[in-house]
């Protein structure tokens, strides 16, 4: 694709990466800062009385968060010598559908958390039908950033996107895990329903994330399945440390309430396993993530070291 076009959409970053040699809290606060000023300028604040839901989207979207999902397209992208910027608007566009999978998360309805990312949650800061307003503002605007040709010059790669995104974010994906999260037969899982659960609530955006280098890319086979493969490990690795943050952590640690998952009856593999065997499940699934990697060399540390990251996180 043109290099230019794409930056122009995205933002004042320049278009190109920097070497790989930087510290993975430096890299993540790097491309955090330049996905957030790609949020920030496609979000842009509209005056009248649809401003609100705006306001709203904005408020889920760039208040903080560790943009977890943002710095794996960006990396995956890198693998392959994507345009930075191109990266940037996918980078942007599942960070919508995470945040408003947070908002809708965090509803009465459902978690009814009143903290998130250390603020009030977006029902408790707006209301109620701003909140669901702003998620369905969120999730729908997405798919409008992957269409756009300023994300890829072929329509073939942004159906790609489009469809990949889609079924991730859809009742296969993450929206069919959060089904079975909420539902009386979670109780009964074992640790295979557990993992499959958790590879549908928190693996399908996780995955899609890493996928989506190799589709900007239009990759082959066998680098798309090896960040296939790395994905499904980090995201169960990432899910289990998720939940160990709810046992063992603080709201003021965690910026969002802790303990929830045992009061709500969830289905964990903290409940099934216990604290100690939880752990090592999400190390042993680190190791087996990073070696999933090798076809890609060192071009691919900072992937390994984010798989690290994900189960020695504070938050
Ligand atoms: C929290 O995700 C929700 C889960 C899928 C477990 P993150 O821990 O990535 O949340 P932020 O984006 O950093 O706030
Ligand atoms: C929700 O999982 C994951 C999604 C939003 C899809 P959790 O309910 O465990 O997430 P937190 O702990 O509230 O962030
Ligand atoms: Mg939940
Ligand atoms: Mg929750
Ligand atoms: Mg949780």
């Amino acid at each position: 694709m043109s290099n230019s076009s794409a930056k122009a959409q995205g933002g004042a970053q320049a278009d190109v990466w920097s070497a790989g040699d930087v510290s993975l809290e430096a890299a993540l606060a790097a491309q955090g800062d330049a996905v957030t000023q790609v949020l920030d300028s496609l979000l842009a604040p509209v005056d009248g009385p649809r401003g609100r839901v705006i306001e709203a989207m904005r408020y889920g979207a760039l208040g903080g968060g560790k943009r977890l999902r943002p710095f794996l397209v960006c990396e995956s992208a890198r693998l392959f010598d994507v345009p930075r910027a191109s990266a940037l608007r996918v980078a942007a566009a599942i960070e919508m559908v995470h945040c408003y999978s947070l908002i809708h998360d965090d509803l009465p309805a459902m978690d009814d958390s009143a903290l998130r990312r250390g603020r009030p949650t977006a029902h408790v800061a707006f209301d109620e039908a701003t909140a669901i307003l702003a998620g369905d503002g969120l999730l729908t605007e997405a798919f409008t950033v992957l269409a756009d040709a300023l994300t890829h010059d072929k329509a073939e790669v942004r159906i790609a996107l489009v469809a990949a995104l889609a079924a991730a974010a859809g009742a296969a994906g993450m929206v069919g895990g959060q089904m079975i999260d909420m539902s009386p037969e979670r109780t009964g899982l074992d640790l295979a329903g557990i993992s499959h659960l958790q590879s549908l609530k928190t693996g399908a955006l996780i995955r899609f994330s890493c996928e989506a280098g190799a589709i900007l890319a239009e990759a082959g086979h066998a680098e798309r399945e090896a960040l296939v493969r790395y994905a499904e490990d980090l995201g169960l690795a990432f899910q289990i440390a998720d939940d160990l943050l709810d046992a063992q952590s603080t709201p003021e640690a965690l910026g969002k309430p802790t303990g929830q998952d045992a009061s709500l009856g969830k289905a964990t593999f903290v409940g099934q396993l216990g604290i100690e065997k939880a752990r090592e499940k999400a190390e042993s699934l680190v190791r087996s993530a990073c070696a999933r990697l090798d076809l890609f060399g060192e071009k691919a540390d900072l992937l390994r070291q984010t798989a690290a990251f994900v189960v020695s996180r504070r938050s």
